[in-house]
């Protein structure tokens, strides 16, 4: 099963790639984890993400095409694997498809999580993440045990950088720009489910198991 999440900055997007990889076993393939890594790491292709990414921009296509294309082909994704941040333009998109297509597999959904931009905001200022292994929490919607420590890894639990209101509201631009026309893209393709990403994170999950099947 080969799944694309779409969805506006802090639609859910991650809390639910998490969700589906874990109960299909499939892998969990975010752009935005690749590249905080890197960031981390301090490698060439990180510092040159990071300056777009600080600015709420995207970063370009020829940085990201190929990473996925790449990671794709390998093994443990031939069970199939959740795509989350990728693609984010219609360049991406027939990049995907195009490298899919030479070796005869195809996309098999795309799944719209659908919040509105009044949402975005409060839930982006109050998400955390952890230094450690990446979760994602949020102090009022998803609570760790202890407040500011990792619920899986102990770690420390920081705001992003680019979660600030003034940047958030720079991504959701982005986004309606340049992200929004792939739901035209996948409506087309005949691929597109769309999901109510404003209620509870299980009753999202649900909808989505009700969609791709026990
Ligand atoms: P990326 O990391 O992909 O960020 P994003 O798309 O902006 O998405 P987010 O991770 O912010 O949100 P999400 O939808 O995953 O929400 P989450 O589940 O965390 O990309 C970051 C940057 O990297 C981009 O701006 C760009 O610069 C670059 N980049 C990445 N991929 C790229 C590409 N392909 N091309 C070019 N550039 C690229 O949830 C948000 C919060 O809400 C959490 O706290 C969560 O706990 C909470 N929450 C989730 N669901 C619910 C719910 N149902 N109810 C209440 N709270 C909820
Ligand atoms: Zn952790």
């Amino acid at each position: 099963m080969k799944i694309i999440m779409l969805g506006a900055p802090g639609a859910g997007k991650g809390t639910q790639a998490k969700k589906i990889a874990a109960k299909y076993d499939i892998p969990h393939i975010s752009t935005g984890d690749i590249f905080r890594a890197n960031i981390k790491n301090g490698t060439e292709l990180g510092n040159k993400a990071k300056t777009y990414m600080d600015q709420g921009l995207l970063v370009p296509d020829e940085l990201v095409v190929d990473l996925v294309v790449d990671r794709v082909k390998q093994d443990d994704c031939k069970k199939g694997y959740v795509l989350d941040g990728f693609p984010r333009t219609i360049p991406q998109a027939e990049a995907l498809d195009k490298a899919l297509a030479a070796i005869g597999e195809k996309m098999d959904y795309a799944i719209d999580v659908n919040v509105p931009d009044e949402n975005i905001v409060h839930r982006m200022s109050g998400r955390r993440a952890c230094v450690g292994c990446g979760a994602t929490y949020h102090l009022e919607y998803a609570p760790t045990k202890t407040e500011g420590i990792c619920d899986a890894c102990g770690k420390e639990l920081i705001l992003r950088d680019d979660d600030k209101p003034e940047t958030v509201k720079k991504r959701l631009g982005v986004y309606h720009e340049q992200t929004q026309p792939l739901i035209d893209y996948y409506t087309n393709a005949k691929i597109l489910k769309t999901v109510d990403g404003t209620v509870d994170i299980n009753d999202v999950f649900q909808t989505i198991v009700d969609i791709l099947g026990e």
